[in-house]
């Protein structure tokens, strides 16, 4: 089996959701406490495996480009006044991985950010991960690592998804699977259907930002019309991609956070604090404190 080395993250939309900030700030480089969103999603893929890792940006998203560049003046200025911790996060993102760019010039929708990945890719497996959104499972694993096991178990693309509430189907992909005998939370897919309304959805259960997929959906990617909302849908090159060869979706026992939704960002900042050291037990009480007062 190849390893998975690979990553691509498609970083390219417009962050309409979040504007005024994302005017000139793109919603990835919005901070989780003083973390970027897009530095969370590169450190779960680089978790999972990956070395080498592919950002599709769009105009005015070169302050991407920069953050995970060098910044000598800064790291002089840092290291002058001895101000180590500091040196050490604004190196990191320059050392986690080989990062490089490319730009999707017009906004045709997720499939066609994605078949700008196809050089880079080539003929390997890869992650494919959503660089606004952060996901993280109930018992600590990576979602990024559960797709790999599930991948090397499997042997075919496999998705990740998530049960969601009847009113927000139409949000999502939604797929239709049958379970995998003797192993927990894994599906064989039948179908995947684009932002259906619930009473055409197959289940609940919601492609959930994270994906581990084989090269030949750039074949179906190429072939792909137009879906849902006029632009270029990955779920309609999977589609038939799983009538080809056995494809699965894990299920996530989590929370997926789209920090690029307002509420989404909130609750991010708020759970991401919870888990460190460094601020937990203030945030906590600081919690407990306001819920007496709702
Ligand atoms: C995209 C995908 C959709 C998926 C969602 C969340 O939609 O097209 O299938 O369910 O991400 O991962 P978007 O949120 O970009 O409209």
């Amino acid at each position: 089996m190849k390893p998975i080395r690979k990553a691509v993250i498609p970083a390219a939309g417009f962050g309409t959701r979040l504007l005024p900030a994302t005017k000139t700030v793109p919603k990835e480089m919005l901070p989780i406490i003083d973390t970027p969103v897009i530095q969370l999603v590169v450190e779960e893929a680089v978790e999972a495996g990956c070395e080498e890792i592919l950002i599709i940006v769009s105009r005015g998203k070169s302050a991407l480009e920069d953050y995970f560049d060098r910044a000598f003046e800064l790291e002089a200025v840092l290291q002058n006044k001895g101000k180590t911790d500091f040196l050490e996060a604004i190196r990191r993102p320059a050392q986690l991985a080989k990062i490089t760019f490319i730009r999707q010039q017009e906004m045709r929708g997720l499939g066609d950010a994605v078949l700008l990945a196809r050089e880079f890719v080539g003929d390997e497996p890869f992650l494919l991960l959503l660089g606004d959104t952060i996901v993280r499972s109930d018992d600590g694993q990576s979602v990024a690592r559960l797709l790999v096991d599930t991948y090397a178990a499997n042997q075919g693309a496999v998705i990740a998804v998530e049960p969601v509430a009847r009113e927000f189907i139409s949000r999502y992909g939604i797929v239709d699977g049958a379970p995998v005998p003797g192993q927990t939370d894994v599906f064989r897919l039948n179908t995947l259907i684009e932002k259906p309304e619930p009473e055409e959805a197959p289940s609940n259960l919601a492609v959930c930002s994270r994906y581990l997929l084989t090269p030949d959906v750039f074949d179906y990617l190429a072939e792909t019309k137009p879906g849902k909302n006029g632009e270029i849908q990955i779920t309609d090159a999977l589609r038939q991609s799983a009538l080809a060869r056995p494809m699965f979706a894990r299920q996530i026992h989590g929370h997926r956070y789209d920090a690029g939704s307002k509420l989404g960002y909130v609750k991010a900042n708020v759970l991401l604090g919870l888990q460190r050291p460094d601020m937990r037990e203030q945030l906590a009480s600081f919690i407990k404190e306001l819920a007496q007062t709702l």
